[in-house]
């Protein structure tokens, strides 16, 4: 690829990544207390592209305080929510203003095309916002008739009212969009919020803080501390100034999360990782089928808690789709996320790289077979060729385990109970997908698996709009649609005697 077709990475961007990058705690950017920074990379190439502030505890303690007094006094804690909703639609426009420049950055940061950028992180992050806006002036209670007294000596009602202050720890697969799943709601509700992004992908929400600045949230409202999940994420999920802590990351830490947060007892939110079955009936589409298989692993290099890494399919069409499957993956283009025509960029690190590499050699040694892929791709950057296992079996780890990548295991099934019973033998239980045309089967197989999201004839459709979130160890609660503001709220009934 000619590097004269690159994007050209726009002054605001460069001006941007060249300045010292702080923290922002109480409206203000600030140096860390220790004075430490730490460097961000382009996977795409391993260059150092930005350096940015690494918080620890005493930055989260400052941001914590922050947070709670304009929790508690100030503009924000007397704002009306019509206010609250005009805030967050302010910054849904600034997004869109500023939309090109939000793509380059999660492309340089994280390592994903820049046209996927726009259209998927940048875009679901506006209409995010948007959504949640819309909520803010809805947050309502009941009134509620006493099922033991009298008619009419009690009134009684409740109201929902902001949890408080909440902690939001989030990856780095989709820093943009994780960071607005998780502020939306808790600006809508009127919670206010200690941020701490990836420390892979600080970026995006760290410009994003300068955008809400602009919009006009008061100070401490939002407070953004980067640094290290063990320093900066510990300290903010064991602080007993925090009423919430809301993650998105590993199975493995959203257990640490948990038991962080017993000192307080704050509530706990988690969205965790998955392995995710991916079922193909005989009477599917097949072409449907193979373009839906192939997005459901590859969109994002696999780095998608709901990745479809486990293909189930008829054995009657099995050769046909997973050669399919195995022929998409052989045209994607890989490149750097800055070139118009990369399809899929580098993994976001060294640490993924030899993650998911480790776990194509694991699958060869437990007797599965590369039908393609399985290889390095170029000799600088991390990228990972697009990767399809045959002969899987139930038990090896490519089967069991999270592998984060752009690898999928194939496997044949013969009998529909027979497959539901293998989709739903994993203990994660993020999403799930069904191909037929078979109406009937479609809601039978629905009702059937055991995850938060099925979808059906499609896969990644996610929508400010759809509750997501996982069963069993994929996590706690949901985030998106109306069903995210119960987690940000707690219910007040209050009782009159008349
Ligand atoms: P991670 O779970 O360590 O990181 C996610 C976030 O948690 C980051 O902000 C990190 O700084 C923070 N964190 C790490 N340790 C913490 C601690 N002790 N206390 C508080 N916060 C902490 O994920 P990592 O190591 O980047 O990736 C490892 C694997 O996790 C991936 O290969 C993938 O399988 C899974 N993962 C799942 C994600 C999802 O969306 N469900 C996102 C990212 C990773
Ligand atoms: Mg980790």
């Amino acid at each position: 690829m000619s590097a004269a077709t690159t994007i050209e990475v726009s002054p605001k961007v460069k001006g941007f990544l060249e300045k010292p990058i702080r923290l922002l705690i109480d409206g203000a950017w600030v140096e860390a207390a220790s004075g430490k920074t730490f460097t961000v990379e382009n996977p795409a190439t391993g260059e150092v592209i930005a350096r940015v502030a690494e918080g620890s505890s005493e930055d989260v303690d400052r941001a914590v305080k922050a947070a709670r007094a304009a929790f508690e006094s100030g503009p924000w804690a007397n704002m009306a929510p019509t206010e609250r909703g005009r805030l967050l639609w302010k910054l849904a426009e600034l997004l869109e203003a500023h939309q090109d420049e939000f793509a380059q950055i999660e492309s340089l940061d994280n390592g994903k095309p820049y046209t996927v950028a726009k259209v998927a992180d940048v875009a679901l992050a506006i209409d995010l916002f948007r959504y949640m806006a819309g909520w803010a002036t809805k947050v309502e209670g009941n009134t509620i008739p006493l099922s033991g007294a009298p008619a009419g000596r009690y009134f009684a009602y409740t109201q929902r009212e902001p949890v408080g202050v909440v902690a939001q720890i989030i990856p780095w697969n989709f820093p943009l969009l994780m960071a607005a799943w998780k502020l939306g709601p808790a600006l809508a509700t009127g919670c206010t919020v200690v941020l701490k992004p990836a420390e892979q992908t600080p970026l995006s929400a760290l410009r994003l803080g300068e955008l809400m600045l602009e919009a006009g949230y008061p100070k401490g409202v939002i407070n953004i501390v980067t640094g290290f999940g063990e320093t900066a994420g510990a300290a903010l999920a064991a602080h007993p100034g925090v009423d919430k802590v809301a993650f998105t990351g590993s199975t493995e830490v959203g257990k640490l999360i948990v038991k962080a947060a017993t000192g307080n007892l704050k509530k706990v939110t988690l969205e965790l990782g998955g392995k995710s079955p991916n079922v193909v009936l005989g009477d599917a589409d097949p072409q449907l089928a193979i373009r839906g298989a192939a997005n459901a692993i590859f969109f994002n290099h696999g780095q998608v808690c709901t990745a479809g890494s486990r293909l189930y399919v008829h054995k009657n069409i099995f050769d046909q789709v997973v050669e399919g499957v195995a022929e998409q993956a052989k045209k994607i283009k890989l490149g750097p996320g800055l070139h118009p025509e990369t399809q899929m960029g580098p993994l976001v690190s060294s640490e993924q790289f030899s993650r998911v590499t480790g776990f194509i050699e694991v699958g060869q040694k437990e007797g599965a077979k590369v039908l393609t892929g399985g290889q390095r791709h170029g000799d600088k950057g991390y990228f990972v060729q697009p990767t399809v296992f045959v002969e899987a079996k139930h038990e090896m780890k490519i089967v069991r385990e999270e592998i984060f990548g752009p690898v999928v295991a194939a496997m044949p099934f013969d009998e529909i109970d027979e497959v539901v019973k293998s989709a739903n033998d994993t203990s994660y239980g993020l999403a799930a997908a069904v191909w037929t045309r078979d109406v009937s089967k479609a809601h039978k197989l629905a009702a059937k698996m055991r995850a938060g999201t099925v979808w059906v004839n499609c896969y990644n459709v996610f929508d400010a709009a759809l509750p997501f979130g996982g069963y069993k160890e994929s996590g706690w609660g949901r985030e998106m649609g109306h069903e995210v503001l119960k987690l940000y709220t707690e219910t007040k009934t209050v009782c009159i005697q008349l």
